[in-house]
């Protein structure tokens, strides 16, 4: 089967961690389906080897991108995602960071589709404290929505529904 390539950046850890218990949720599937990129250390010309992309960030700054990926971001302007399913998830503080909650996400799936990808793996409000920010796009986050500041203990039973949802929307399962 062909592989899942998974590109993520983090801070301290916690994007990090979700993308190994994504890859390992996904070896149900077929072992070592999902292979993980840290942007910090490839270029994003890695992506044109995949057909199905997932992409992790953090938040930071108000909004922004963890900066490895902020770092990287301009290269995927050379990417082209057209005939492309792409999926994106992310961690954020929804307390602290009401209305820029998971901006991470939202820039990631905006340049995702702008590159021509199909998005996939949008993820239900409920559940949330959250305002009207910009990871939200009718009634659904644009990928899923992580925070373990405030929901610690919902992480990984959210990280295995998603990737049951992604299965499904890849034509995996
Ligand atoms: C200085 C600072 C700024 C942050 N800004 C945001 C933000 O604008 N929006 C948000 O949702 N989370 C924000 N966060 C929360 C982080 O995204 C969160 O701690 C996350 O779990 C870090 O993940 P990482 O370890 O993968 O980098 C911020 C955290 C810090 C310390």
């Amino acid at each position: 089967m062909a592989k899942i390539g998974l590109f993520y950046g983090s801070k301290r850890g916690n994007t990090a961690d979700a993308a190994m218990t994504i890859k390992e949720s996904f070896d149900q599937v077929e072992p070592d389906l999902v292979e993980v990129h840290n942007v910090k250390r490839i270029e994003l010309s890695k992506m044109n080897e995949y057909e199905k992309i997932i992409l992790g960030s953090s938040t930071w700054e108000a909004g922004q991108l963890q900066m490895h990926w902020k770092r990287a971001f301009p290269q995927m302007d050379e990417i082209d995602l057209h005939g492309k399913q792409v999926a994106v998830f992310g961690f954020g503080n929804q307390s602290e960071f009401n209305t820029t909650f998971q901006g991470g996400i939202a820039i990631l799936s905006q340049k995702a589709r702008e590159r021509g990808a199909d998005l996939v793996g949008l993820w239900p409000i409920d559940g949330y404290q959250v305002a009207d920010c910009p990871a939200v796009e009718d009634g659904h986050f644009v990928g899923l929505a992580l925070d373990n500041t405030n929901q610690h203990e919902l992480t990984k039973e959210r990280i295995q529904t998603w990737v049951q949802q992604l299965i499904s929307e890849f034509g995996l399962g």
